[in-house]
């Protein structure tokens, strides 16, 4: 998520005002499930909504098949990251267009097509130069429709992207989605939404991970595996795998890792720093959120290295840097959202990768549910042992 962004809750507020003021009384499309997002902390409710039709240009229909769940949509849930309640979460999702208002992009009924968590303006300042990952108006595109009411009578949006991949079907602008082949399984495919554009986008176009490199990645859930599949993918040497769970180290050495540390029995920067000659590694990625990760990551960069944030803290944590070492050591730091990718041909280039068998996505489908068992994801990803939950609609 473009978290800058997600953090003007003004902006929020005024595209809410501004969707009621503008939209006419809803056309009720049709009922089905979704997962709501009632309150901080307090267990998501499954239940039947009704959803608007869609009715302005560029306005789609989408049933989801499948969507994963993002630690980023936990990082909502608990108030890490402020997007409000009364919403529907799920950003990592594929499905199949059910229709399609005047779309620019083509889109049919039957197309696949993966969610796009930051919908493409294809205007602004950062569309017109090659960064539409942080496109301006995205939050807008994604947030300006509430198609999903209660019986109550009260209306729900999507939250990130207005993808709402927690629902079995939602109406979303085509910013928002990318037509994919229509030969690639779709629980397969719903992870090229999130976690593996962005791990292995970090590895490949953000930090551009080098042939023969070492790299230290902290964390190994979802995103994390995907970075080490990236760094596999660009030829790395040696990729060092740092998880306190050890099933999650394991997975990571299928994955790609050639070494791996527990960091509850060794000081991680240490072991980086023996299994380099005491350099360092020449990538370090922090792929948890944790600011104290952060600053692990940037102490286990070698002189001259890169290291890569792509983890998200809460929105109010900070990170001290020594900064003579910033100049000193010719040390780079860069950050990274959905892997620094365009979206529009990634994703077909991640479908492509995994055709061939050079990323491996069946491996990381490690628990398949309903939606009704939504809320034991939450508790699976803090205490069990999967890569990724992917809940399957029907
Ligand atoms: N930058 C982006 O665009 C982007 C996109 C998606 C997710 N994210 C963020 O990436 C992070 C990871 O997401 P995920 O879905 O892979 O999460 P996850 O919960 O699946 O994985 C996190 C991993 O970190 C490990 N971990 C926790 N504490 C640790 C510690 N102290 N030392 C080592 N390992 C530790 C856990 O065991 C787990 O394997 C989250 O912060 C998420 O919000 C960022
Ligand atoms: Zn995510
Ligand atoms: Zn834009």
């Amino acid at each position: 998520m473009t978290i800058v962004r997600l953090a003007r809750s003004q902006q929020v507020r005024a595209t809410v005002s501004k969707y009621f003021l503008l939209h006419r009384a809803p056309v009720i499309y049709r009922r089905m499930k979704a997962c709501l997002f009632i309150a901080n902390n307090e267990p998501m409710i499954v239940e039947d909504v009704s959803l608007d039709a869609p009715a302005t240009p560029g306005e789609v229909h989408v049933k989801w098949k499948a969507s994963g769940v993002c630690h980023s949509d936990l990082s909502v849930w608990e108030g890490k990251l402020p997007l409000p309640p009364g919403s529907i979460l799920g950003h990592e999702g594929a499905g199949v267009v059910v229709s399609a208002i005047d779309s620019k992009t083509g889109l049919k009924p039957g197309d696949h097509v993966i969610g796009n968590f930051v919908p493409i303006c294809g205007e602004c300042f950062y569309c017109k130069n090659g960064q539409p990952f942080v496109c301006e108006q995205s939050q807008v595109i994604g947030m300006s429709r509430f198609p999903f009411s209660r019986s109550d009578g009260s209306r729900f949006f999507g939250a990130m992207g207005g993808l709402a991949t927690f629902a079995e079907e939602a109406v979303v602008h085509e910013a928002a989605l990318v037509r994919i082949p229509s030969d690639f399984a779709l629980n397969q495919a719903c992870l090229i939404g999130c976690s593996v554009t962005t791990g292995v986008g970090a590895a490949l176009n953000a930090a551009k991970v080098t042939k023969g490199s070492t790299v230290a990645v902290i964390g190994c859930g979802g995103v994390g595996q995907s970075v080490i599949q990236g760094a596999r993918i660009a030829g790395a040497a040696r990729i060092i795998a740092i998880d306190l769970n050890a099933a999650r180290r394991a997975a990571a050495s299928r994955f790609g890792a050639t070494h791996s540390i527990d960091p509850a029995v060794e000081d991680a920067t240490g072991a980086v720093m023996g299994l380099t000659d005491g350099r360092g590694a020449d990538f370090a990625f922090e792929v948890v959120g944790l600011s104290a990760l952060q600053r692990q990551a940037f102490d286990m960069t070698r002189s001259g290295g890169v290291c890569c944030w792509v983890g998200v803290p809460a929105l109010d944590s900070e990170v001290s840097i020594p900064g003579a070492m910033m100049a000193l050591a010719n040390k780079s730091i860069i950050g990274t959202i959905y892997g620094s990718s365009d979206v529009r041909q990634d994703f077909v280039r991640f479908v492509n990768l995994a055709k061939k068998g050079e990323l491996d996505l069946a491996s990381m489908v490690s628990r398949r549910i309903k939606i009704d068992d939504i809320n034991d994801a939450f508790t699976e990803m803090l205490k069990g042992d999967s890569i990724r939950s992917v809940v399957e609609y029907d």
